[in-house]
């Protein structure tokens, strides 16, 4: 079975998929206008980063199945492949400790000034007096906008710090929330009313575009804290800005609107980036979830050659 890797995938993966007697092929930088010779004969589409939309669907005429290197699948165009019949599969879960631990990376950052600490003294700029002023997480309530896998590790890892964690998304129960130890919000203006920071753990969705804006930003405290390490496309940007600007919000920001999908690339949102604590998407850069995502690759792959059936499918 032939395999395209069109992103970096741990070598241990590699190395499994060609014990495993598939034929793999590596081709960085894919798109429609650059598609290698061995699309043709594709027929496991490997990705992390780069952008499947339908006309790079169209140049693999023997695709069957597209395996998404993460948990979100929204750079990948799912109807269009489902409607030739191509599976799609991602590898939920198995980066939420490397994405929490960010989030929580951003949180402390954000509050305490790191980065803006560092800056100065590299400056040569002691500024204990103007950058001493942190919010302080312990008992504080983080409340959590989503809470799937990646939500749940960053509940129990602010939980470490003592902090109090609720959470609303658009189909979370109040039992759903007690079994998993945080408490319920019943709605999200009421989320961003009764917390002091917010960590955002939803997939973008068409539902989800622009899901915090300026209502939302306004139902929060002043010197609120901020983090999303979900996606850009999420979190309406003007009312993020406006918030930053003029209701004192401490942004930590991982993503962005349509930042770069490739690893090395210019990035246009230097005006945001410039009010806010922020990395270029590395939530799930370790080691570790690079690891347990490539098992799950490779496992996803086996099954589906062996029973025509591929584990984690995604609804288009
Ligand atoms: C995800 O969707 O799981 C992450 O955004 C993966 C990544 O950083 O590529």
């Amino acid at each position: 079975m032939n395999i395209l890797l069109a992103d970096k995938l741990d070598a241990q993966a590699v190395d499994a998929f060609k014990q495993a007697g598939f034929i793999l092929a590596v081709a960085k930088g894919l798109t429609a206008s650059t598609l290698p010779p061995e699309a043709d004969a594709t027929e496991i589409l490997i990705v992390r980063s780069t952008l499947v939309p339908k006309e790079v669907i169209a140049g693999f005429p023997a695709l069957r199945l597209i395996i998404r290197a993460g948990a979100g699948t929204d750079t990948i165009d799912v109807a269009a492949a489902a409607a030739r019949g191509i599976q799609v599969s991602n590898t939920p879960g198995r980066n939420a400790d490397a994405v929490a631990e960010m989030a929580l990376g951003l949180l402390l950052a954000a509050d305490r000034h790191i980065p803006e600490g560092t800056r100065d003294l590299r400056a040569g700029k002691w500024t204990k007096t103007a950058l001493g002023q942190g919010l302080g997480l312990k008992g504080r309530t983080l409340g959590l906008v989503g809470l799937g896998s990646i939500g749940h590790a960053m509940a129990r890892k602010a939980q470490g710090l003592e902090m109090k964690v609720i959470a609303w998304s658009d189909h979370l129960t109040p039992a759903a929330a007690e079994e998993a130890g945080v408490g319920y919000s019943p709605s999200l203006l009421e989320l961003a009313r009764t917390s002091d920071a917010i960590s955002v753990h939803v997939a973008s969705t068409p539902a989800t575009r622009n899901l915090l804006g300026a209502e939302f930003f306004a139902a929060l405290r002043s010197g609120a804290l901020f983090v999303n390490t979900a996606r850009g496309e999420v979190v309406d940007r003007a009312a993020l800005l406006d918030a930053i600007r003029n209701r004192g919000l401490h942004a930590g920001l991982d993503v962005f609107a349509g930042e770069p999908k490739t690893g090395e690339a210019p990035f246009a949102d230097t005006e945001l980036a410039a009010l806010a604590t922020c990395t270029p998407h590395l939530g799930a850069s370790t080691d570790q979830a690079s690891e347990a995502v490539a098992e799950e690759v490779v496992r996803i792959a086996m099954v589906y050659r062996e029973t025509g059936k591929a584990p984690n499918s995604v609804a288009a």
